[in-house]
Parts: structure tokens; sequence; C-alpha cells
């Protein structure tokens, strides 16, 4: 029997909704992003992308039903992301899926949004075990490892920025569009090396930490400009990027060596960038790790890889009430 989810996903900045097949076929996704307006503001404005949930949500769903040629009666249950994000987008989406599952009689399964961004990997081909999860987003940096489906251990995280965070912020600093991370990683593939930046908590934790990085670009910047000099933008992103990709490249190979997998992949926003899998490409060929990232229409924020995790917990007999409550922060579980 073919299960069919719906998910939800507004933890952010995108109004999403996707009905997800027996966790891996993508039946229909809708994405309403609202990046352009938040970009007049160089980053996400929590107040404005609450707001434009309420407007876009129940077009969301009709756009959905439409594109997949379903009813809700078809559907097996309601997945949604109740965390970790902006508390009032969450609330709209988290609204939303309660909203279903009450009038359609329909199991409503809590999904982490990590667990999303991780599941966007069983949307290409199905997920092996045992594997290392590098997760790298607006929001997070982080190593999991996992046994087996649904089962999350983190081994490490970033002490203070997270990595996409920190490619908006050298964006923002150098006058560069937002999302500043796809916008330095263009300019980076024409620059060259040429700057003096540290490499971050360069130790042998599995724990990252970007701001001190951050401030030296933002330092640099500076005393360039008090000396009367500009700034080289393609360099400056070359030599930002490639640090970014050194220590992210080092501690995903430690970590698979100390827990003996040969099974690795790379999920979130930043998975899309391509200095970081031109790198993990060459590492995981020599060293015979099977390497999987997210199709890039996956990579970013959308249901579908809500509905695809959100079939694991539903199968694992997660399930919520209706006071299934939005929260900000939570351990990924
Ligand atoms: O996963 P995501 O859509 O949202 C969060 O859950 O945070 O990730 C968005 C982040 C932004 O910081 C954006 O700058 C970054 O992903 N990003 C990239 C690239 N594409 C998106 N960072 C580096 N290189 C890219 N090509
Ligand atoms: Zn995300």
């Amino acid at each position: 029997m073919d299960t069919y989810i719906l998910s939800i996903e507004s933890s952010c900045d995108e109004t999403s909704m996707a009905i997800v097949k027996n966790g891996c076929i993508d039946i229909a996704t809708v994405v309403l992003s609202q990046m352009n307006t938040h970009a007049n503001y160089g980053g996400v404005v929590p107040e404005i992308a609450s707001r434009m949930h309420v407007e876009s949500i129940t077009i969301v769903l009709e756009e959905l039903l439409t594109k997949a040629g379903m009813t809700i009666d078809k559907i097996d249950a309601i997945a949604v992301t109740y965390g970790p994000g902006l508390i009032g987008s969450l609330l709209i989406g988290l609204t939303a899926a309660k909203t279903l599952a009450y009038i359609y009689k329909k199991p409503l399964v809590p999904v982490h949004h990590i667990a999303g961004h991780i599941y966007a990997n069983n949307l290409n081909k199905k997920m092996e075990f045992p594997l290392i999860a590098l997760v790298v987003s607006g929001g997070h940096t982080e190593l999991v490892y996992m046994k087996e489906h649904y089962s999350f251990k983190k081994i490490g995280g970033t002490l203070d920025d997270a990595v996409g965070e920190a490619y908006d912020k050298v964006a923002r600093v150098l006058d560069l569009s937002y999302p500043g991370g796809p916008v330095i990683d263009n300019l980076a593939s024409t620059g060259t090396d040429q700057y003096d930046l540290p490499i971050p908590l360069n130790d042998h934790s599995f724990n990252f930490s970007f701001s001190g990085l951050k401030s030296a670009v933002i330092n640099l910047k500076h005393n360039e400009e008090q000396r009367g000099n500009m700034v080289n933008k393609n360099n400056l992103a070359t030599s930002f990027q490639n640090r970014v990709i050194e220590i992210l490249s080092k501690k995903t190979m430690n970590a698979l060596k100390e827990y003996q997998v040969n099974n690795l992949i790379i999920a979130g926003g930043v998975s899309a960038n391509k200095g970081l899998r031109n790198k993990m490409d060459k590492l995981c060929e020599e060293n015979n790790i099977n390497l999987s990232y997210p199709d890039f229409k996956y990579c970013t924020d959308n249901a579908t890889m809500i509905g695809a995790a959100g079939y694991y917990a539903y199968k694992l007999g997660r399930r919520a009430d209706l006071n299934l409550k939005a929260e900000a922060t939570c351990n990924l579980e």
C-alpha cells in the first residue's frame, strides 16, 4: 500500500507544501519564496515573514492540490515543521496543519526542520546507513551520525554563527545582494585566494565557529578602506569561501573516520555551494565514501523534504495532537 504525506514547511521565508509518496517520490511541490521582499532589508524580517505566510498559505494549498490532481481524503497523514525556526512563521504552517488534520481526521506528524533537510537526500536515491550528515544552512551547521532511519545523534555544531548566516553577513558587508551564499559562491569561482584569513576553530572537535572568520573579513575591509584601498571582492570571496570549505571538509572527513562510516550526505541551503561540492566530490572519491547531496531544488527550504522525513516519522508511529507547539529552538530527535 502506498503512503501519501501532505507536508507543510513555513519555518523561515518560504511558504511550502508538498505531497510525497512513500518518503521518496515528489508527487507535487509548491514553494512560495518571500526572498525578493526580504532582499530589500538585507535579511529576513520576522514580522513581515509571518504576515506573508498568512497571505500565502491557502493559495499554496489550492495550487498544490491542483498540481497533484488529488483531494485531501487520499492523504494518509499531515506532516509539519514544528521547529526550529521563526516562531511567527512556524505558527502559520502549524495552524494550517492542525486545521487540516482536524477537519479531515488525519494523523498529525511533527517533523524537525533539520530532519527534513537530511531527508531531502532520500528524494534522489534511498539513504544508506550508517551515515554522517553535514547539515549546512542559514540557521544550522551540524554534523549528525545516523545509525538507521530516524535515529539522530548530533556529534558537533556551531558555537556561534551558522555557515549560511556568515555567508549572508559577509555578503552584506561587501554590498552584495541577499541571500549572500550564491553570490559569494559565484564570485569565489572567479577570484584568487590572496587574503590572509584564519581557518576558524581548526581543532580536533566536531564543532564549528564562523563569527571570527566573519569578523576577520569585516576588519580586513575596514582596514583597507582606512588606508584608502578598495578590497577586491572576488578575491575576498575566494579566500572566505576557501576557509569555510577547508574547515567543513576537514571536520566531516574526521567524523567519517572516527565513526567508521562510509556514507555521507550533505544537506541544507549551503549544500548548493559549488566550491563545497567540488571539494567533497574529490575527497569522497579519494576515500571511497558514498556521497549524496539533494537536488538543487531541495537544498533550500521546501516541504518535499518534510514529507520525506514525515513518512519515516509516520511509519515509526510519531504523532502529535492539536496541542503541538511551535519551537524556535529544539533538539533534533
Ligand atoms: O536551508 P536554507 O534555505 O534555510 C535555512 O534553513 O537556514 O538555507 C539558506 C542559506 C542562506 O544563508 C543562503 O545564503 C545559503 O543557504 N546558500 C548558500 C548557497 N545557496 C544558498 N550558501 C553558500 N553557497 C550557496 N551556493
Ligand atoms: Zn532550512
